[in-house]
Parts: C-alpha cells; structure tokens; sequence
C-alpha cells in the first residue's frame, strides 16, 4: 500500500486525478472503474479540466461504475447514472456507448450482475479502480459482513448507509434499500486501484482499514492485499493514523 497525504481535499483531488491522466496518456483504452459520492467530484473536475485542456483523451477509454441503487432508473437525478453524465461523462470526450453503470431496473438482477462481470472481463479487466470509503468501511456497496463477496451482487444497504445517503433524497424514506454492487473480486483484480478520502469523519475508519486487521467486518481492510493500492487523503483524513503511527504511516 502507498500513501499520499494531502494538505486538504483540493490537493487530494488533484493528486488523484493525475494517476488518472497519466493512466490514460500512459494506454488510451483504459477500462477505469469509476465512483460516486461526494469526495471524487472534485478528481473529476480536474479531468474534466485536463480533457477541455487537450491534455489527455477519453476517446478511446472505457468506463465501469462501482455501483447503482436497485429499482431506479437512470433518469432519475439521484440515479448514479445522471452522478456520473453530470460530474464526469457529459463535460468529457468519452464516447457514451463506451460506458457502462448496472442497470438498476433490471428485472433479473442475478442476470444483470453476470453479465456485468462478463463486460468488465471481456474488456480485460479494470486497470485503474477509483474508490470511496464509507463510513463503516464499505467500498462500493460492499458492507460490513461475516465473509467477503465476490461478484457483482444484489445487496441490502445498511442503516448507515442508508443515513449517509439521505442528504441526496429529501427524506431518509426515499432512499432505495438496495443496489447492485461490484463485489470484491472485480475490484480487487484491478490492476491499479487508488482510494480518495477526505474529512476528519473518515480518520477512524481510515485507521481500522489500514492499521488493523483485514476482516469481511470492515471490507476496506481487503485492500491491504492489493499489489498496487494507493490511497491519497487529506490531512484531516489522516489524523487518526497519523496520531496511532501505524505500519503505513511510518
Ligand atoms: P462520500 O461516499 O464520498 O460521499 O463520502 C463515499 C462512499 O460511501 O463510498
């Protein structure tokens, strides 16, 4: 594991965003795996920033999404589709056809999630993975659990999850109860993966995923495994791991 730290979140995000840039000058048909939620808007931005710079191309790149909350359509503002055209897609060169999110309204979500992984493995595996880390450590919407999963998966949200995404919906009530996620295998053979966290309300959960054991209980810990994981986060991200002087911090 390598760990970048920055001063605060606009230096995360623009530390972040250049293993992006350089990923995409370096193989132009980079299948990247992309993320939602608040802390990569601003890495996007500055992609956003590089591609209107003509400093790099989305022409020839490929993109799969972590995840999607099942029973809503893409049309929907809070749909991880609409995150994605909105913060990223639509201000891009990226050929539309060439990305790809689980389709939330499948009628067959067991299917869906197949074919899911099929996509990712016929375009040859994700080469550089963006995450996120929930508060209770997931990543995606792999939550704590008694056992890692696998594939891409039909899962229930925890109460937490549900509360940390209710600031999108006007009520905790309209929050869907289910998403479709990829699963650890499909992230963890990613060839590159990079974690952006931000905010002192991350600090300990940063701290049991990298200093402490690596446990289903907190599914980031799996990323202690990974040959090439690097996490960049901010100083108040840090703080935890920084006070404790844990094996990465040293
Ligand atoms: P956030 O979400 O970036 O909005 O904090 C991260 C996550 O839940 O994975």
């Amino acid at each position: 594991m390598k760990l970048i730290a920055a001063k605060d979140y606009d230096e995360m995000s623009l530390i972040a965003a250049r293993f992006f840039a350089a990923q995409v000058l370096l193989k132009p048909t980079s299948l990247f795996g992309f993320a939602t939620g608040s802390t990569p808007i601003g890495l996007y931005k500055e992609l956003i920033r590089k591609n209107a710079d003509g400093k790099i191309t989305f022409k020839y790149a490929h993109t799969v999404n972590l995840d999607e909350y099942y029973g809503m359509s893409r049309d929907k503002k809070q749909s991880y589709y609409s995150f994605m055209h909105e913060n990223l897609f639509d201000h891009i060169d990226i050929n539309p056809e060439n990305t790809r999110l689980p389709d939330g309204m499948a009628e067959d979500p067991d299917a869906e999630c197949a074919a899911y992984d099929k996509h990712i493995a016929d375009l040859g595996g994700v080469d550089m993975q963006l995450l996120g880390i929930g508060h209770d450590g997931h990543i995606g919407f792999n939550e704590p659990a008694d056992h890692f999963s696998t594939g891409t998966n039909c899962v229930t949200l925890t109460a937490m999850t549900i509360d940390a995404n209710k600031r999108f919906f006007n009520s905790a009530d309209e929050v869907p109860r289910k998403a479709l996620t990829m699963g650890m295998r499909e992230i963890m053979q990613a060839k590159k993966i990079i974690m952006v966290v931000s905010g002192k309300d991350k600090a300990q959960i940063l701290y049991d995923s990298f200093c402490g054991p690596v446990t289903p209980q907190v599914p980031a810990s799996i990323l202690q495994l990974h040959p090439d994981f690097t996490l960049v986060a901010d100083e108040d991200a840090l703080s935890v791991m920084k006070a404790h002087c844990c094996k990465c911090c040293k």
